[in-house]
């Protein structure tokens, strides 16, 4: 599992352990999530490309750097949302497409209900938002859209991954690197991860 990169900052590891704690108000949770994402976020983006640009100091000119690469963030519905805030902090100038997909609690398969790509594109790089890796189903479904629509190259950053789901992902798209902040042990008999943190989307609004 070359592509799958588990966060080894102690902050993640603090920050998920409140995020996991049935405790954790709905508030702080999605304060956590935010401040999670961010980091995250920040491991994911270590290769994104630069181009040359000089500035100004008040001392004389520096030679730096600004980020080249269009980036689209796609959150999909509803739990990937809180993930969104925390990115847009740390890259200002992207794109948000909403994906709408809810996992069929039956048959686990994901069910798209709302897609709001663009469409002609001219990101160069996807960064999909999803806190949980379960089955993998709505990864590889929204993978599977993203690259439909002619995206160069795309990311998967979640919080907790499912080895079931790992493995389904890096087998449908293995050019998908997935950046979580934990590799957790399985799932149960209903699809949930374990011991995961319960359902991201309920916690989250209260529902
Ligand atoms: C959760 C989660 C993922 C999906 C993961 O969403 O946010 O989107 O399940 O499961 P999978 O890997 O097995 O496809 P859920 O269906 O609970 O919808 P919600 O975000 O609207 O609560």
């Amino acid at each position: 599992m070359a592509q799958l990169h588990i966060s080894k900052h102690p902050l993640v590891k603090h920050k998920l352990t409140a995020l996991r704690d049935k405790n954790t108000d709905f508030r702080s949770f999605r304060e956590l999530m935010r401040e999670l994402a961010m980091l995250i976020c920040y491991e994911a983006t270590l290769d994104l490309q630069l181009s040359p640009k000089t500035v100004q100091t008040p001392m004389g000119e520096a030679q730096g750097y600004k980020a080249a690469e269009i980036i689209g963030l796609v959150p999909i519905l509803r739990a990937g949302l809180g993930m969104v805030e925390g990115v847009l902090q740390l890259l200002p100038s992207v794109q948000v497409w909403h994906i709408g997909m809810y996992r069929d609690e039956h048959t686990l398969r994901p069910v798209q209900y709302y897609n709001r790509l663009p469409e002609n594109t001219s990101v160069q790089i996807c960064l999909i938002l999803d806190p949980m890796l379960a089955t993998g189903g709505s990864a590889v479904a929204t993978v599977d859209i993203l690259k439909k629509a002619h995206v160069p190259r795309i990311k998967y950053m979640g919080l907790i991954a499912a080895p079931e789901g790992v493995e389904r992902l890096s087998t449908a798209h293995p050019d998908v690197p997935i950046y979580v902040a934990e590799l957790d042990e399985r799932l149960n008999e209903v699809g949930f991860i374990i011991p995961g943190l319960g359902d991201a989307g309920d916690r989250q609004f209260g529902t």
